[in-house]
């Protein structure tokens, strides 16, 4: 009953103030989107946002905002790219994993944490236990690159292969958690990880006060859905668009049909877009705070890499240059708007890069 009217209320006042501008509109607009998930409180909230910003202050970088004249050129628009591949551990999952361990008590930090990510995650869950001097166990696949394994040992985490699917990363980490007591800390279904993400949404509602639209990679959601609980609250007239790849359009989806598409594989240069659905949590958020989907085909995300390397002098990874590639495709769309792209990550090999790059 409570939910009900706290819904009907919330709704009311959202429906209002749509023709309300400026401050008081994004107070209201704060107030309003708060009252709608204290009703759900499994969701983060703008406020915990807030907290997380302060919280992980002064240990994660402020990214900067970068420009390219020859890109706004080309597409008619005012870009600006949201450089998280300059961030700590070169992805924005720092913000996440790192507000997520320091929300621990001091119990379950003693027990430790444990994670089942290959990719950025991995990295980032890993430096973010180094920095709060706790013990950390991060699943990986047995075929996981030599590389990736060093990184996170270099964080000081502990090292366990399983298997070579998802699915077995992740059996293996319940099973270690129920053996030792260990936290999960998950990529992208948890309120401290999507709060940890919106800290980017945050700062790009700072740095461009007049920006129209926000451009956001999609993988598991945990990235679109806090910093579009970030940007709507802040700014609500801005357009938060989410971009996938097309052979990873499940998001894109589950947006169009509203439900939960989850695929049976996926196929795509964009590794961390890999994952087969959105979690839940983030799904709900993303219908509600989302105002469109876009894809690109791998060609453009490699374009976009080779562009931002040879023009900008910037090293982005497949996954990190997905939004950026959707101005140019869709250009149209942005013709003369202001649009900011996150770059969320630059983790990828010399080797690598230059196979996608040559080939291209
Ligand atoms: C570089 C990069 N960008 C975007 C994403 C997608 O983030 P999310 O799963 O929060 O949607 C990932 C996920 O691993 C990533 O590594």
């Amino acid at each position: 009953m409570l939910f009900i009217s706290g819904f009907i209320i919330s709704w009311f006042i959202n429906h209002k103030q749509y023709n309300k501008i400026g401050h008081y509109r994004s107070t209201f607009n704060i107030a309003n989107i708060s009252l709608y998930f204290y009703m759900q409180p499994d969701k983060p909230r703008f406020e915990d946002i807030q907290q997380a910003a302060a919280s992980i202050s002064g240990r994660i970088h402020k990214t900067p905002v970068l420009h390219s004249r020859t890109f706004n050129n080309e597409t008619n628009s005012r870009s600006f790219f949201k450089a998280e591949n300059l961030q700590r551990i070169g992805a924005f999952k720092i913000r996440g994993a790192l507000n997520k361990i320091r929300s621990l008590s001091d119990e379950e930090k003693s027990r430790g944490v444990i994670t089942f990510s290959s990719g950025n995650h991995g990295q980032a869950t890993a430096l973010a236990a180094r920095l709060e001097n706790i013990q950390c166990v991060v699943v990986m696949p047995e075929d996981a690159r030599i590389s990736k394994k060093n990184a996170a040992q270099g964080y000081g985490a502990e090292i366990i292969t399983a298997g070579t699917t998802s699915e077995d990363r992740y059996q293996r980490a319940m099973e270690l958690r129920k053996q030792y007591g260990y936290t999960v800390i998950p990529p992208y279904e948890d309120p401290f990880i999507i709060a940890g993400q919106g800290t980017c949404g945050l700062e790009i509602v700072e740095q461009i006060p007049d920006v129209e639209y926000v451009l956001i990679p999609v993988g598991g959601g945990g990235l679109i859905s806090g910093c579009a609980l970030a940007i709507k609250s802040k700014l609500p007239s801005v357009k938060v668009i989410g971009v996938e790849t097309a052979g990873a359009d499940d998001a894109n989806q589950s947006f169009r049909q509203k439900k939960l598409v989850r695929y049976e594989s996926t196929n795509t240069i964009a590794d961390g877009m890999r994952n087969l659905s959105l979690g839940t949590i983030n799904f709900e958020m993303l219908l509600r705070f989302v105002d469109d989907m876009l894809t690109v085909s791998d060609d453009d995300v490699v374009a976009m890499m080779r562009f931002f390397f040879e023009r900008m002098k910037t090293v982005v990874e497949p996954t990190g240059a997905v939004a950026s590639a959707a101005i140019r495709v869709h250009n149209e769309r942005f013709k003369d708007k202001r649009v900011c792209a996150i770059i969320s990550g630059g983790n990828i090999g010399i080797e690598d890069f230059c196979r996608l790059v040559i080939n291209s």
